[in-house]
């Protein structure tokens, strides 16, 4: 187990990437603060965790609220002593046209996507700066921050650029640390996320979600898109000895959509 005893923190841990990240972590033998908006779902996820083996800790905590992130780091330090790796994968979308984008739109996406991920990152960032023995910090960004156009939204992606833009500077700034930054961007995945974003697009084009599924595979050189489990994949590896000299960088897991 290669994170064996390490302690971890996931936000939008309640369901899709944020829990097969919790599970895939628990896996390699961390313990989890397991947080999300959704204290039920979030408990579940607890759940799930220790039936694995290892320790968990649900901590319901919206990622847009600042005093809801220092307590959340709070407690994950008051639980297992230190807190070594955070994965900050909580984010919202809405499928809209450029044109139908709102300012509530606006400020709903980017107090969670952008602002949460980075004070997510600065507090956690603190914890470890404090233990002065490194850290790994990994952001779910998405392709739509690099400018798929396959998008839910461009404010969806205005938040998902930040977050890349942040990864990098924060890379920079916390290496003296020992601190290790990277973004994961994944493609498509089968999430209620994606699902609801595949809905949205089916009430606005007039095609089924059949043909709207059958055209997203056929977009995709290797032919499928993620199951949550491979974005878990990818943070595993960040979160593991096998990544100790990458920082800075972002991943995309997406079956080929983006080359670069
Ligand atoms: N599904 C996709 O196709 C896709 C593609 C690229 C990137 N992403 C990104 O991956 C991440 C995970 O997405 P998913 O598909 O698993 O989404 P999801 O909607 O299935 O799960 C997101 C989780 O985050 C929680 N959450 C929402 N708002 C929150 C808040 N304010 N504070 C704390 N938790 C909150 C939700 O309760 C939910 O449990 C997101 O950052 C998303 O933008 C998703």
């Amino acid at each position: 187990m290669e994170i064996e005893g390490k302690i971890a923190v996931v936000t939008g841990a309640g369901r899709g990437m944020g829990r097969a990240i919790s599970l895939q972590l628990a896996e390699a033998g961390a313990n989890i603060a397991v947080s999300d908006i959704n204290a039920d779902s979030v408990e579940e996820t607890a759940t799930a965790v220790k039936a694995l083996g290892r320790e968990s800790l649900a901590v319901p905590a919206d990622m847009g609220d600042i005093s809801q992130i220092d307590r959340m780091i709070a407690q994950a330090r008051e639980a297992f002593g230190r807190i070594d790796i955070i994965v900050n994968n909580a984010g919202v979308t809405k499928f809209l046209d450029i044109m139908d984008v709102l300012e509530e739109d606006w400020d709903q996406i980017h107090r969670v996507n952008a602002k949460g991920v980075f004070f997510g990152m600065q507090r956690a960032a603190r914890e470890m700066i404090d233990q002065r023995s490194g850290g790994r910090i990994i952001n779910i960004a998405s392709i739509a921050g690099k400018g798929y156009s396959g998008t839910s939204n461009a404010a969806y992606a205005a938040s998902k650029g930040a977050v890349l833009s942040m990864t990098m500077i924060a890379a920079h700034q916390l290496a003296r640390y020992g601190i290790n930054v990277n973004a994961i961007c994944p493609g498509s995945t089968l999430t209620a996320m994606g699902a609801e974003t595949m809905a949205g697009r089916a009430a606005t084009s007039g095609a089924s979600i059949e043909e709207l599924e059958q055209a997203r595979d056929a977009r995709i050189p290797i032919g499928r898109p993620n199951d949550p489990e491979d974005i878990a994949a990818m943070a595993r590896f960040l979160a593991g000895p096998g990544a100790r000299n990458i920082t800075g960088q972002s991943f995309n897991v997406d079956g080929g959509l983006v080359m670069h």
